[in-house]
């Protein structure tokens, strides 16, 4: 059985309706970017996007696959916040940046977004919303400019990777509980952090998470990233040892999509499922990305 078939079993395990190969071929073409993570989209227009039917196949293939890519899309903000609307529930920001409050400006240009100092952290794999009760559900990305140098994204398959481990460590690992923190994540940033930065990340609640989250489809994913901090009731040295061999296997580029970046792409990721980091460019490159965030539909367990 492929990755794929192992999604689709979860599916049909679960009774729900998944699209046959003809009737989304009728909507857009689908292209695996590799054996377990990622695929290409095309043969669809951006006013599409936000049809209920066409969001749903997305839907499925979104969970399916991890990555969807629209190369060189050239989707308009109306149309990505659209697609987020018929997928999901959209985070709002409350200072709009544009005509869209759904939109929140990725740049490292502090003029353009006032947070650019966090997304330094954007660097290491991380999963969006580990803090959290219930992590985001998914996140797109439409190229608006891109860097000359770097400036890429990869992505894993946190399903694949727990997929893959033998019966012996899957049953060592199922029940470890792992405390996620913003002040691990940024310290990862600041290794020599002052008094003011340490008390500010302090004040954000860390919380325990399951190693393993096995989710309501039935399949496994393994959670980790900048934000792990310790295991519980494991000695810390130990516990990171562990959280360092497991980082180095689920990201191990067998489970990787690396995608370079061309204006006009559209990116989004199942947040529930994968990790994903940037790879480093120039602060004042012209890199800038319209991002739209869904608010989670599923919490840690
Ligand atoms: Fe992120």
């Amino acid at each position: 059985m492929t990755f794929s078939d192992s999604a689709y079993a979860a599916f049909a395990a679960q009774g729900r309706g998944v699209r046959s190969p003809e009737e989304v071929s009728a909507l857009m073409k689908l292209t695996p970017l590799g054996p377990c993570i990622g695929v290409s989209v095309t043969d669809i227009e951006p006013r599409q996007l936000g049809d209920s039917d066409t969001a749903a196949a997305l839907g499925e293939a979104l969970e399916t696959h991890g990555v969807l890519v629209f190369p060189e899309l050239h989707c308009d903000d109306a149309s990505q916040v659209a697609f987020g609307k018929a997928l999901g529930e959209p985070d709002v920001f409350p200072i709009p940046t544009g005509d869209h409050a759904e939109i929140f400006l990725v740049t490292l240009d502090p003029a353009k977004n006032p947070a650019a100092s966090y997304l330094q952290g954007t660097f290491f794999w991380h999963i969006d919303g580990a803090t959290d009760d219930v992590p985001n559900m998914a996140t797109m990305l439409n190229a608006v400019g891109v860097a000359d140098n770097g400036g890429g994204t990869e992505f894993c398959s946190t399903y694949a990777s727990w997929d893959a481990l033998s019966a012996d460590d899957k049953a060592k690992y199922k029940d470890l509980r792992v405390v996620h923190s913003m002040e691990a994540s940024q310290r990862l940033v600041y290794s020599d952090p002052t008094e003011a930065q340490v008390a500010d990340w302090q004040a954000r609640p860390s919380k325990e998470q399951p190693l393993a989250w096995t989710h309501e489809s039935g399949r496994t994913s393994l959670v980790l990233g900048a934000t792990t901090d310790h295991i519980v009731g494991m000695n810390r040295d130990e516990g990171r040892q562990l959280i360092d061999h497991l980082e180095a296997w689920a990201t191990d580029e067998r489970f990787v999509y690396h995608h370079d970046w061309t204006v006009g792409d559209l990116v989004m990721w199942d947040n529930r499922g994968t990790m994903h980091r940037a790879l480093p460019y120039d602060a004042d490159s012209p890199r800038l990305m319209h991002r739209v965030t869904l608010a989670g539909d599923e919490a840690f367990a």
